[in-house]
């Protein structure tokens, strides 16, 4: 058993915690001033404050717990980042320059970069060594915090590159100390052979890629990416209905850069988020507001892509539940820091420090349907957490961004790092 001592606070302390929070609840962040904190093995089993160490623990033998004295330093849920394409080939850093030279996103997949660079690429590449820069990837992301992840597929475009793709993630899940979820992207593009056949395309994922990936257990989640010359809401709908088939609940991509109506269409199928939604009309808030569907917001995107930031305080307003997550990928979001997600909330979208740490935690874990086992401090979930570095306050994570303040990470109660 480990006992953590003088917490100089102890965030999102829940002996009951409720799971996706909105509207006020957003920025609740139940935090314990100078607090002490008990793991069992791989579990939270209790918290309080110092000044009340139960008896159970003062009149045990010292020799009985293993004490982490967190004077000066938070702790807290880990992130939960649930959005990310973070089995990749290579890099593309050349868009990046082309952008610095006023390509858009568009003209650059219009040029063969883009998805479909990605999609080469990925379909040589060995599974071997995918999985190699995978983890590379997953362990650099632990060093700021994060602890789940999902990751989709969605760069393969062909039965066997995206059989390739979620093996690697399989194969991650298997080897990796935090919770990975697993998402199928086959909709993110149409691939160069199908340019003139989408029809073609769609029958490939709904006949070859779906059936094959649900005998193998490889997804978890559903993706297409809904959007002006990707998918329209209705081919959405059919792969949507298609995934559900083989229990796929559906987290789309929609609202990045059109609003086409593929909100609704999520809504109606009862997706279990909705991600980007940097463009906005008035019938998405409603829509997203009267539902359950939770709005995953990426701010590292729109940053590296100099587009909108989603509207985060009106969604707050309008008691739509936010998540915040990276979307790690090499072609609009080549980051997964959490940290540097969670000051982008608060200095570009206005979320309050506690908003963006509840959303990039609970809120996070809700979007992966992980949120029984992670995501708050509470007796019973898995023993991940972060200790900060020492810091002032919870508001001097976001303020002092660029720097990392994870001190340590611990997952099913092992330090990771
Ligand atoms: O979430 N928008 C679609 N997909 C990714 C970008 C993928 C890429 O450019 O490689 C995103 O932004
Ligand atoms: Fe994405």
């Amino acid at each position: 058993m480990k006992l953590f001592t003088h917490i100089k606070q102890l965030i999102l302390a829940e002996k009951n915690p409720s799971g996706l929070r909105r509207g006020k609840a957003l920025g609740e962040i139940n935090a314990i001033q100078d607090a002490w904190m008990l793991t069992d093995d791989d579990l939270i089993k209790d918290f309080g404050l110092m000044n009340t160490l139960p008896d159970y623990i003062t009149k045990a033998s010292i020799s009985n717990y293993q004490e982490v004295d967190c004077s000066d330093k938070l702790i807290m849920p880990c992130f939960a980042d649930s959005h990310t394409h973070l089995v990749f080939d290579a890099p593309r850093e050349q868009e990046f320059v082309d952008k610095i030279n006023g390509l858009s996103y568009d003209q650059i997949a219009e040029r063969g970069g883009g998805i479909l660079q990605s999609a080469d690429k990925l379909n040589q590449a060995s599974e071997q060594d995918l999985y190699n820069k995978a983890i590379t990837r997953i362990r650099e992301i632990m060093l700021t915090g994060t602890g789940a992840v999902e990751i989709k597929s969605g760069y393969g475009l062909c039965v066997e590159g995206e059989l390739k793709m979620l093996r690697v993630i399989q194969q991650l899940k298997q080897n990796i100390a935090i919770p990975i979820r697993s998402t199928f992207l086959g909709a993110h593009a149409i691939p160069a052979i199908y340019k003139h056949n989408k029809e073609g395309y769609l029958n490939l994922i709904l006949n070859e890629m779906l059936p094959n990936i649900a005998a193998e257990g490889l997804a978890d989640f559903m993706d297409v990416f809904c959007e002006t010359n990707y998918f329209t809401p209705s081919e959405t709908e059919i792969l949507l209905e298609a995934g559900y088939k083989y229990g796929l609940k559906p987290k789309i991509h929609v609202n990045q850069f059109t609003s086409i109506g593929g909100i609704d269409s999520a809504v109606k199928h009862n997706a279990l988020s909705v991600d980007h939604l940097e463009v906005m009309r008035k019938e998405d808030f409603f829509q997203l507001a009267n539902s359950d569907v939770i709005a995953t917001l990426l701010p590292g995107c729109s940053l590296f892509l100099n587009i909108p930031f989603a509207p985060a305080r009106q969604m707050i307003e309008n008691n739509i539940g936010i998540a915040l997550a990276s979307d790690f990928n090499p072609g609009s979001a080549p980051s997964g820091n959490m940290q540097l997600v969670v000051a982008l909330a608060c200095m570009r979208m206005k979320m309050l420090p506690e908003e963006a740490i509840v959303a990039a935690s609970i809120n996070g874990a809700c979007a992966m349907q992980l949120e029984n086992t992670t995501g708050t401090i509470t007796p019973g979930k898995k023993a991940n957490f972060i200790i900060s570095r020492p810091v002032s306050s919870l508001a001097f994570l976001p303020y002092a961004f660029g720097s990392n303040h994870v001190e340590q990470l611990f997952i099913n109660g092992v330090a990771q790092l």
